[in-house]
């Protein structure tokens, strides 16, 4: 894409937008590469400093595959970690020494001695000296070449929290709330996080050479355009990246959503008026000059940048009420078709009446949270509706909940008399498997497949909550979750076959899913790109041409207005009645989820808009298969 000198102008980083994060992934495996090899040449080493967590998993993966294919070699490489959480032994599943092996120096050749990262396992008073000496080896090792950042959402590069001084070096620091929330899950609680990291300092990165930040998924969206269009602050550490000669960002197109060039791109030069584009600037133009659709003049639209629109589409009356009409229009109380109503205006078609409806929820509890509301209207409205969980979801268990349950089915045994053994036995079998397991080794499969069944027991009375009976709620326990762990998930062709047979066997009126803006290895993303795959393996046969499919939104993110097909009120009664069905799944409650407030805070945006006032609303954007990338299915599909 050609930059224009406005884009220049607020874009203080050079930001490339990659097509998917595998494609960003494959740019700066040939930067590493080319560097690499480059040095190489000259028998120099080359100082790479490299990140943990999600988003450098996929990049991990295309340098392992070419090394693999002995496109390149690691010996000549020298490496510094970023960070380590403190205290952590280095042995703990979710230290990052150990995320580096595991990842990828296991997989690669480099020599163990050219490997760094800073040592949580310390006492508290050796790390200071052990701060110095790691910025130490970093200067006898000539710096470091190219650096590899990814961003957390306060803007936290390494661990360099709001507050960082951009002179600051290797240190002790203390993390950030948010941060050890979005930890959590990983450390099976909040609780469970280290409080505190050592991390290079924002210093230490600036003097690196190059830096190639990345981010991928609808979350970094906000701060990643902080980072790259805002003041260069201490309250977004990334920002500091504005002021090197020789950084730049490489995010996928969810992660680069709230660039102005993305997101109100008239801002930043001529634009074509698509009607999704026109829509958007409208809304946009309603928040920010707060009035309602309907009361926009000629004035609003020529001071903030939309004159064109104007000649195109204006005067302004006749298109807010366009929009306003557009907007009202993908408000319905049937998600599932009006029967017998006219539905020439309405999200989704009246017949055919009742409709086969499957809801993939990738994760137990994605479909209560995002559209619980909307699961309960298609019901009472009668429609056949198959809740289908993905994955089992039993990562999620915090140890608790196994003590809790065993500790009250031996109980109950034991009450019970003689002929409960069984039971009893296989409490003590659980149990001894915890207590063997250390706190923070993975489960046993015995373990996982109790954990699994807690959920399940949840799962079934959140759906009943929502009206649904446990005949139409169904289990897939997805075989690449089953084998795998957070960030080690690989889907293979035995995870396609459970959802193809499951989607022919209903051949649904209307499927809802969600996950098409995740990080790409979240199991949400991975079963979104898992539904794409057999839906385009089957697109030819003649259900799936009458089937709508509906894109409901993440735990942490929601669609806009502008962007929304259907928007599903509810009542105060229907909003509570959401949020009992969410309770149910007591083992989650270490997740933040705060979704009666999201789902209000949907409701006023509609309300300035100058909708109607609801108490909260559910909203889904219609998915077309042919938006999809092409990508060669897994398995060939058969019939
Ligand atoms: C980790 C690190 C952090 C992460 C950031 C994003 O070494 O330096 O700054 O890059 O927290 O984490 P993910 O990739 O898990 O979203």
């Amino acid at each position: 894409m050609k930059i224009s000198s406005e884009v220049e102008l607020r874009e203080k980083i050079k930001v490339e937008i990659a097509v998917s994060a595998e494609a960003g992934a494959a740019i700066v495996a040939d930067e590493i590469v080319s560097l690499v090899l480059k040095k190489e040449a000259r028998n120099e080493k080359a100082v790479l400093g490299l990140p943990t967590g999600s988003t450098p998993v996929a990049l991990y993966r295309e340098l392992i595959r070419r090394h693999r294919e002995a496109l390149v070699s690691f010996r000549n490489v020298v490496t510094f970690n970023l960070d380590e959480y403190f205290p952590i032994t280095n042995d703990h599943r979710e230290s990052y020494r150990r995320f580096m092996g595991e990842q990828f120096f296991n997989h690669i050749d480099v020599p163990e001695s050219q490997i760094h990262i800073p040592d949580g396992n310390l006492l508290r008073e050796e790390v200071f000296s052990h701060c110095q000496e790691y910025e130490e080896l970093i200067r006898l090792a000539g710096g470091i070449d190219l650096q590899i950042l990814g961003i957390g959402r306060t803007g936290h590069i390494g661990f360099n929290e709001p507050g960082s001084s951009k002179s600051s070096g290797t240190r002790l620091v203390t993390l950030d709330r948010l941060t050890r929330l979005d930890a959590a899950r990983d450390f099976l609680g909040e609780k469970n996080v280290p409080r505190h990291a050592i991390t290079m300092g924002v210093g230490t990165v600036l003097s690196a050479k190059q830096v190639i930040l990345i981010a991928w998924g609808n979350n970094k969206a906000d701060i990643v355009a902080r980072a790259v269009e805002g003041p260069v602050t201490e309250s977004v550490s990334a920002s500091f990246l504005q002021t090197h000669s020789n950084a730049r960002f490489i995010v996928d197109t969810p992660a680069a959503s709230n660039l102005t060039r993305i997101n109100l791109p008239w801002l930043v030069g001529p634009v074509a008026w698509s009607e999704k584009r026109t829509r958007r600037a409208v809304c946009w133009l309603s928040s920010e000059v707060n009035k309602p659709v309907l009361k926009l003049l000629d004035e609003d639209y020529n001071e903030n940048g939309m004159a064109e629109l104007l000649i195109e589409a204006g005067p302004a009356y006749p298109l807010n009420i366009r929009i306003f009409n557009e907007l009202q229009h993908s408000i319905t109380g049937w998600p599932g078709g009006k029967p017998d109503a006219d539905d020439t205006n309405r999200p989704e078609r009246a017949h055919p009446f009742p409709k086969r409806v499957v809801v993939l929820s990738p994760e137990p509890m994605d479909d209560v949270v995002s559209m619980g509301g909307t699961l309960s209207r298609l019901v009472d409205q009668g429609h056949l509706v198959e809740v289908v969980y993905m994955t089992s979801g039993d990562l999620g268990v915090p140890d608790a909940e196994v003590g809790k349950f065993t500790n009250n089915l031996n109980e109950t045994a034991c009450c019970l008399g003689r002929e409960w053994n069984p039971q009893v036995e296989y409490c003590q079998q659980i149990m001894e498997l915890l207590n063997r397991k250390g706190l923070f080794d993975y489960d046993s499969n015995e373990v996982r497949q109790l954990k699994g069944l807690l959920r399940r027991a949840e799962v079934r009375e959140a759906c009943w909550g929502c009206g649904i009976d446990p005949e139409h709620v169904h289990f897939l326990d997805l075989p690449f979750y089953q084998k795998g762990h957070y960030r080690q998930f690989h889907l293979s062709d035995d995870d396609l076959k459970p959802l193809l047979n499951v989607l022919r066997h209903y051949q649904p009126h209307q499927i809802y899913i969600t996950g098409n803006r995740e990080n790409p290895i979240s199991v949400q993303a991975l079963c979104f790109e898992l539904f794409s795959r057999a839906y385009r393996g089957i697109s030819d046969e003649a259900w799936v041409r009458d089937c709508h499919v509906w894109l409901y939104s993440g735990r942490e993110w929601t669609f806009s207005p502008f962007e929304v097909d259907m928007a599903v009120p509810m009542s105060p009664a229907q909003l509570a009645q959401k949020m009992e069905a969410i309770d149910q799944h007591q083992t989650q409650r270490s997740q933040t989820i705060h979704n009666a407030e999201r789902d209000r805070s949907t409701a006023c945006l509609y309300d300035k808009l100058g909708l109607a006032e609801y108490e909260a609303i559910e909203v889904f954007q219609r998915w077309r298969s042919e938006l999809i990338k092409t990508k060669a299915p897994l398995a060939v599909i058969e019939s």
